[in-house]
């Protein structure tokens, strides 16, 4: 029996060149927006002045409680109606939950997953429009912001479908200018983000399509954007990637990379899309072993597979692994312990990652043995 929900932004306006058209759609929301913008506002400078110069708010890091906490209080001090993102995953993250709260004031810690209190959200949030600059997170998709929270020592969500984006405006164009390093990290992010959803406990036909078109497109786009910016196809390829990733995450669920990557996020300083590079190959190797071990007819097996043919063009398991391994190899993806993890780090990350929401999606529950192992081989 086929049986599954659907949620996505309000509308989605994808082309190179379309940001242009950003003054009509928050204008269309409301009379007053408060835009968050990343470390180099002068990146998005165009944009702000395309929208009169409004207040804007700088997001100069992955957000953290405090960042949204003082975010929302100047976007209450500004009396914004309608919040924008125009940023990075960081950004966008951090402008859906400004906008998720600014209209009571709330603090994330009464909503936020695993630390918070459990409450759900305030039924009354602001629209917010997302323009992502990197071509990763999907984030521009998702109904939920990533929050570290430097006293736990974690990163946790926000999440309800309230936070659904009401505008994701993708344009490639924006991504021109990504060094190549976080082309690499964020692609990569974006490859994960379809492939733990094709093999997902919880992926359904439509997430499946979105999986493999992404799939299918970063197999040849990543390279050529890592290699070569300025390649408007390849980078139009991995905003479609990152965009259809988004989708196939918020409604299929992810994995153990990413049920690592949250809390690791928390405890080291290092990019999340590296971190999640860092983890695929031994994810996909232990995964696939346990399955073959312990459910030897789960669908998962042969999707695996087929991740392989959507990449390279070759069905089969080791074509996966070759494409991954390949990429994390050429595009320099440090090792976990380059990033910043410990020996001492292991168990407290093992712990943490098996309750992480991300896990949920799995094709597997690993075992404690596994998990470690999958921590000491991406070390
Ligand atoms: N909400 C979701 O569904 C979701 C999904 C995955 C990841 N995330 C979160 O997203 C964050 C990571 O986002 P990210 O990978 O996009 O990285 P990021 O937003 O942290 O940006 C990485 C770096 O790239 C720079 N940058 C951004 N756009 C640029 C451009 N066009 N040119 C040059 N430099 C640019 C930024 O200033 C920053 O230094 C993490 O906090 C992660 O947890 C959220």
């Amino acid at each position: 029996m086929v049986s599954f929900t659907f949620a996505a932004p309000g509308q989605v306006v994808f082309g190179a060149g379309r940001a242009a058209e950003l003054p009509r759609l928050v204008g269309g929301l409301g009379a007053s927006p408060f835009v968050l913008t990343g470390s180099a506002p002068e990146r998005s400078r165009a944009l702000l002045e395309s929208l009169g110069s409004p207040a804007f708010h700088r997001t100069p890091h992955e957000p953290t409680l405090q960042d949204v906490r003082d975010a929302v209080a100047a976007a209450r001090d500004h009396g914004a109606d309608v919040v924008v993102g125009i940023g990075g995953g960081s950004v966008i993250d951090a402008a859906k939950a400004v906008a998720a709260l600014a209209a009571t004031g709330a603090d994330p810690l009464d909503h936020i997953e695993v630390i918070g209190r459990g409450q759900r959200l305030p039924a009354a949030s602001l629209p917010c429009v997302a323009v992502p600059t990197t071509a990763g997170t999907g984030a521009e998709m998702t109904a939920n912001a990533v929050l570290a929270s430097p006293e736990h020592g974690v990163k946790a969500s926000l999440r309800d479908t309230a936070m659904l984006p009401r505008v994701a405006l993708v344009d490639p164009l924006l991504t021109v200018d990504c060094p190549p390093a976080v082309t690499a990290a964020s692609g990569m992010d974006a490859v994960t983000q379809c492939l733990e959803p094709f093999v997902s406990l919880h992926a359904n036909p439509l997430t499946d399509g979105f999986c493999r078109e992404g799939l299918r497109r970063a197999g040849t786009a990543l390279r050529r954007a890592f290699a070569d910016g300025s390649d408007l196809e390849a980078r139009t390829g991995m905003a479609l990637c990152a965009a259809l990733s988004g989708l196939a995450l918020a409604n299929a669920k992810l994995g153990a990379v990413h049920g690592f990557a949250g809390p690791l996020g928390g405890m080291i300083d290092a990019p999340h899309g590296a971190i999640c590079a860092a983890l695929l190959p031994a994810v996909c190797r232990v995964n696939v072993r346990a399955l073959r071990e312990r459910d030897p007819s789960n669908p998962a097996l042969t999707r695996y597979e087929v991740a392989g043919e959507l990449l390279t063009g070759v069905f089969g398991l080791h074509p996966l692994l070759g494409w991954v391994e390949d990429a994390v190899a050429e595009f320099r993806i440090p090792s976990l312990r380059d990033l910043g993890l410990t020996d001492a780090l292991i168990d407290e990350a093992c712990a943490k990652a098996r309750a992480a929401s991300s896990m949920a999606g799995n094709p597997i529950r690993l075992t404690d043995d596994e998990l470690r192992e999958i921590l000491i081989t991406a070390l």
